[in-house]
């Protein structure tokens, strides 16, 4: 397999809150990497803004400080990170008042691109969209970014699409959800739409369920003020599970295109049915350790936030109606992981004695770690001994088929090249957002309006009792979180 890294034209980034942590941790490193491979020229700039008083000497160390933390530098010959950081500018600018906007305005190139990359709170966005456009700063060509939590609920995220579209025109705004810059993920699609194999067979007449699981090892220690507030529901399902859900079970796009793709998710999710109580587990994890339990990191003793949510989903349409969709995440669990599983309907009729246990094929998609797809099979048990049955497995890692020097690009990377490409495709596109909000907020309604208090789970295990009742009373097993 041949590298290939297409250069993209050049461009002026601004990155608003560029001292704070997803700007330290994520866009920076990611933009250095970029710049390592050859992405994109000396040509480009990089401006920080964010309220700090600070040189753009002071500004270009801190970046070095971040790469050094945050990114290989150490692979990295010493004079690409001094030419990455010759780049590198910095405004000080406060969203509130006049100051520093003249100064970024007169910084920008009119005949460059420019990308806005709103690395701050979302109360921010609208206030920053239109000093953009009054400054001067932005023009029709510009492109602006920004992150979740995008919105809180549908009202909040309507309030949000408003602001921004003051200012900016939809096919300018990029919303990010990094998951959807996952290599894995864009296999998904790659797996059902470039393959004739799984099409004929990807519906209700031959999908049993679908798991989707998004484990996670962590807990919420040091942001617990920001997730007491939002919840597994907010912070992970309405967003990055969703995400994979649409793209599971939306119907093939005409074409790979921001347009085609988004218009078949928005399908999905119009077409999810509202999730009653019965078909919810929420949890929050305690520890055997003091002070380690989910209301002591949460800072908030009576707190009634879900650290683990897990339900059953259907999909309303001709495809998946009967089929359905089981979507967990949580934090403190065993192992992180992440993985889809599409499990096949048992051959209707077994032709061979003393075959239980033998189920349908089932497909596991995986996200993180380890990337890559299995398919279980069933075959003959190898050597004498009669008809038995056996597993065996098809497994694809995708670390196999890369370039062996080739380092794997973090989501953030490939994202940021895209908004500069122009590309929305793996953008969340406005009435995606509003809708995945529809459809979230009577669920958390209902659960509110009836005082449904999360049960407890172990820290290291598997969630809460209730989730595995959910899946076991529909006869079937969630697939163990971790090997
Ligand atoms: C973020 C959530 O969006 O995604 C975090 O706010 C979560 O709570 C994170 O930990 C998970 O992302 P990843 O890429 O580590 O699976």
């Amino acid at each position: 397999m041949v590298s290939r890294v297409i250069p993209v034209s050049t461009f002026d980034l601004v990155l608003f809150g560029a001292t704070g942590d997803l700007a330290r941790r994520k866009v920076l490193p990611s933009l250095f990497h970029r710049f390592q491979v050859g992405q994109f020229s000396e040509e480009s700039r990089i401006i920080g803004a964010s309220r700090s008083d600070m040189s753009k000497q002071a500004f270009r160390s801190f970046v070095a400080k971040c790469l050094e933390e945050f990114s290989d530098t150490a692979s990295a010959d010493e004079s690409c990170v001094k030419r990455f950081l010759n780049l590198i500018d910095y405004v000080q600018i406060d969203a509130s008042t006049e100051t520093g906007w003249d100064v970024l305005s007169s910084k920008m190139r009119p005949q460059i691109i420019s990308v806005f990359y709103l690395s701050v709170a979302p109360g921010l966005f609208g206030t920053i969209a239109s000093r953009l456009r009054a400054s001067g700063c932005s023009n029709r060509e510009s492109r602006i970014v920004v992150e979740k939590p995008f919105g809180h609920d549908l009202p909040s995220a309507q309030a949000l699409n408003k602001e921004l579209l003051n200012s900016f025109e939809e096919d300018q705004i990029y919303r990010i959800d990094h998951y959807l810059g996952k290599e894995t993920v864009q296999n998904l699609m790659a797996l059902r739409f470039a393959n004739s194999l799984f099409e004929p067979l990807w519906s209700a007449a031959h999908i049993d369920h679908v798991q989707i699981t998004v484990a996670e090892d962590m807990g919420i220690a040091g942001r617990g003020e920001y997730y007491d507030q939002s919840g597994a529901m907010r912070d992970m399902v309405q967003n990055h599970l969703m995400q994979l859900l649409c793209l599971i079970a939306m119907e093939p796009p005409s074409k790979f295109s921001a347009t085609a793709v988004r218009n078949e998710k928005v399908k999905v999710i119009q077409a999810l049915e509202p999730v009653s109580n019965a078909n919810i587990a929420r949890g929050q994890y305690v520890s055997s350790m003091p002070g380690e339990d989910y209301l002591d990191h949460a800072g908030n003793p009576h707190s009634q936030t879900e650290s683990f949510v897990a339900m059953k989903v259907q999909v309303a349409n001709w495809r998946w109606a009967g089929t359905p969709f089981y979507l967990r995440t949580g934090k403190c669990l065993r192992e992180r992981v992440s993985e889809i599983v599409v499990q096949f309907r048992d051959p209707p009729h077994m032709i061979f004695d003393g075959t239980e246990g033998h189920k349908g094929n089932t497909l596991v998609i995986r996200l993180q770690p380890d990337e890559g797809i299995t398919l279980h099979t069933t075959i003959k048990d190898p050597g004498p001994g009669g008809m038995r049955l056996a597993d065996a497995s098809l497994d694809m890692s995708f670390a196999d088929t890369r370039v062996p020097t080739e380092r794997s690009q973090d989501a953030y990377e490939r994202l940021i090249m895209d908004v500069v490409r122009g590309d929305q495709t793996l953008f969340m596109r406005g009435d995606e957002v509003v809708a995945a909000w529809e459809w979230t907020d009577p669920t958390i309604e209902a659960w509110q309006e009836k005082r449904f208090a999360p049960s407890t789970y172990d820290v290291g295990g598997s969630g809460p009792e209730d989730s595995l009742l959910l899946i076991h009373r529909d006869g079937r097993r969630w697939r163990p979180i971790g090997r």
